[in-house]
């Protein structure tokens, strides 16, 4: 297997509940993500973004087709198996931020690293919080931090464990622009510099005009695909989606 493609997708489907109230979440994806590049997710309410990143992280099963991490097809692991995959190769920034209550800010974003018995890189960790406006902040817990200093930790948390493949739903969904602006290019520099691959689910045109390329989802399926995106390509091809 080609080890330039970091994770895939193969007639991926996804169905949600069964007999009339079945949901078909994903209608058959076929998708590369290319190690080294930065890719953005857009589609509609509804469209399977989160489902996608779901199945592709291993967080949900799929109903047929398969998914890979680099070569490992995530069917064929077991629980055990799959949790050190995640733990040792993907982060994930997830819609709910998912931070444990009981831990500070600062426990919270090395969690990952602490379960795995890695040390924290401690000037990697002072440049992330700093950047995310974050250092004032890192002895409270999460339930005295703002809906957006939540979700900076939750980005912190990912990316202070400096994995493989990072991947992002709308991790900037709830920053103001100068927060959001950090994440992304935090996230730029991880995959032009670091050589990580990161695939973000977003909403925001601006966001996804940081990626290398963008995909268009549309009622379970891909629809559209944009190299070298800027915002006025991604916007004409929204309002285009719009009017399928
Ligand atoms: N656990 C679930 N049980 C049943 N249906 C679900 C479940 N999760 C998602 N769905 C349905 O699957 C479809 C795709 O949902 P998904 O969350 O992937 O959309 P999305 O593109 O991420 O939307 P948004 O932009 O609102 O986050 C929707 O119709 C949703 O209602
Ligand atoms: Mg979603």
């Amino acid at each position: 297997m080609n080890s330039s493609v970091a994770a895939r997708a193969v007639n991926l489907e996804k169905k949600y509940g069964s007999g009339d109230t079945t949901v078909h979440a994903l209608k058959g994806i076929n998708v590369e993500f290319a190690a080294r590049e930065f890719t953005a997710i857009m589609g509609p309410s509804g469209s399977g973004k989160s489902t996608l990143m779901h199945c592709m992280a291993g967080l949900d099963r799929v109903s047929s087709g398969s998914t890979f991490i680099g070569d490992t097809d995530l069917a064929g692991l077991n629980d055990k198996k799959m949790t050190t995959l995640r733990r040792d190769r993907l982060g994930f920034i997830f819609q709910s931020f998912n931070l444990v209550p009981t831990l500070t800010a600062a426990e919270n974003i090395t969690l990952p690293l602490d379960i795995a018995g890695k040390k924290v890189d401690k000037v990697w960790f002072d440049e992330v919080t700093s950047r995310l406006g974050l250092t004032e902040r890192l002895s409270h817990r999460p339930a005295e931090l703002s809906g957006g200093q939540q979700q900076r930790v939750a980005c912190a948390r990912a990316l202070v464990a400096r994995p493989k493949i990072i991947f992002g739903d709308e991790p900037t969904g709830n920053l103001d622009s100068n927060s959001s602006a950090e994440v992304l290019s935090i996230l730029r520099t991880a995959v032009d510099q670091d050589e990580q691959t990161v695939v973000i689910v977003t909403h925001d045109p601006r966001a996804a005009s940081y990626a290398d390329r963008v995909i268009f989802l549309a009622d379970g399926r891909i629809v559209h695909e944009l190299r070298e995106p800027t915002v006025d390509s991604i916007l004409k091809t929204m309002s285009g989606i719009e009017d399928l």
